[in-house]
């Protein structure tokens, strides 16, 4: 029968175990093997009991746990032939050449990479007498399909990535924390959050959580700008506010690409305005805890769509990445997706931030 491999690589993120539930129930009750390959690539190379034969039951009680069951790793030895090698006969000799990988581009690609390889890595196989000529034969192509794990949304092409929504919610509640002791006191907080090179979660998360001013990668303030936002926020306190929030994506930058650190807002807050300001990091939190019901339903739905490409899909065809758009399971070129994401993030460092905006419009990078 058809032996499909399920993996979760790169940054983990609120929603993955539930697309692998999906994944696994949607093979099993389609008649087809599943086998979760765990610690992400790695467990690939390793072989033995790092790929299991997963049934309907071992994947019970995971759908509501936050990060993911099977393990996820960053594998260096994946990035080398050899460990690619043994990657590909750990497969065949499971008879698994179908594979769903849920992870960032970063993952997405590489696996890529391994898929056009498989070809050679199998010839080479047998050239070496690892792998009898017949079995080979039996494995001709590699089958893969993609599911983009990562909290920070920035993939090109689909609405929303798996665990983006998990760690908004996140994101809120420590907002809507902080600014009931901010109000207390009267203070200033700082409020830093994750997202990488991509605006989402900061942008999404100051209009949610009314925040006061917000700084990301997408739109670098003009020079003189901490002037400008002492000056809104001194404002605020004159009408009556009293929290102040100021959220700092992790990857801000000023107008020439210098990075600013929510350590220096927290300064220029405390020097400028002369007030108690204070820092918070929301870090891991962020990635942590419970995926959120729509997390949970989308991830259901795009393990369900994953499973149905990796029976369906043309060997030939270049590879696809499922992703919610419009409330709708589409399959999307992973090619694409992957260089207009490059293209959005080659306009932020050219300074072409109205483009890189405009870009990340309705679908947020697009
Ligand atoms: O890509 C997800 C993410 O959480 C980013 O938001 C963040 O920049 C990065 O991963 C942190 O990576 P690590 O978990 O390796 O510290």
């Amino acid at each position: 029968g058809v032996r499909i491999g399920v993996l979760t690589s790169g940054g983990d993120a609120q929603g993955m175990n539930a697309a692998v539930r999906a994944v696994v129930r949607t093979g099993l009750h389609l008649g087809a093997e599943v086998y979760g390959v765990m610690e992400g690539l790695q467990g690939a190379v390793d072989g033995g009991d790092r790929i299991r034969r997963l049934e309907w039951n071992d994947v019970g009680n995971i759908l509501h746990r936050g990060g993911t069951v099977i393990g996820t790793a960053r594998s260096k030895d994946f990035r080398e032939r050899e460990g690619r090698l043994l990657a590909a006969k750990n497969l065949i000799d499971r008879g698994i050449d179908r594979l769903v990988v849920i992870g960032g581009d970063g993952s997405l690609t590489g696996t890529d990479m391994f898929r056009q390889e498989w070809t050679s890595l199998v010839e080479e196989l047998v050239q070496r007498g690892e792998l009898p000529v017949e079995v080979a034969a039996e494995h001709p192509h590699l089958v893969i399909a993609g599911l983009v794990g990562s909290i920070d949304n920035d993939l090109v092409g689909t609405d929303m990535t798996i665990g983006a929504d998990s760690a908004l919610h996140r994101i809120i509640e420590a907002l809507d924390a902080i600014s009931s002791t901010a109000a207390s006191h009267q203070r200033s907080f700082v409020i830093e959050v994750m997202g990488r090179h991509c605006g989402y979660l900061p942008l999404m998360a100051a209009i949610a959580g009314g925040c006061d001013y917000v700084l990301f990668p997408e739109r670098p303030p003009a020079p003189g700008w901490e002037d400008a936002m002492c000056e809104q926020l001194r404002a605020g306190r004159l009408a009556g506010r009293r929290d102040s929030l100021v959220l700092v994506a992790e990857g801000a930058i000023d107008q020439v690409g210098k990075p600013i650190t929510a350590a220096y807002v927290t300064e220029v807050l405390k020097e400028r305005l002369g007030e108690d300001a204070r820092l918070t990091i929301l870090g891991h939190v962020q990635r942590g805890g419970r995926p959120s019901a729509y997390d949970r339903w989308m991830s259901t739905v795009l393990g369900y769509g994953a499973v149905m490409e990796v029976l369906s899909a043309d060997p030939a065809r270049p590879p696809r990445v499922l992703g919610v758009r419009n409330n709708r399971i589409t399959a999307i070129d992973l090619g694409e997706a992957v260089k207009r994401t490059k293209e959005v993030e080659g306009m932020i460092d050219r300074g072409d931030y109205e483009s890189a905006m405009m870009s990340r419009g309705g679908s947020f990078r697009e």
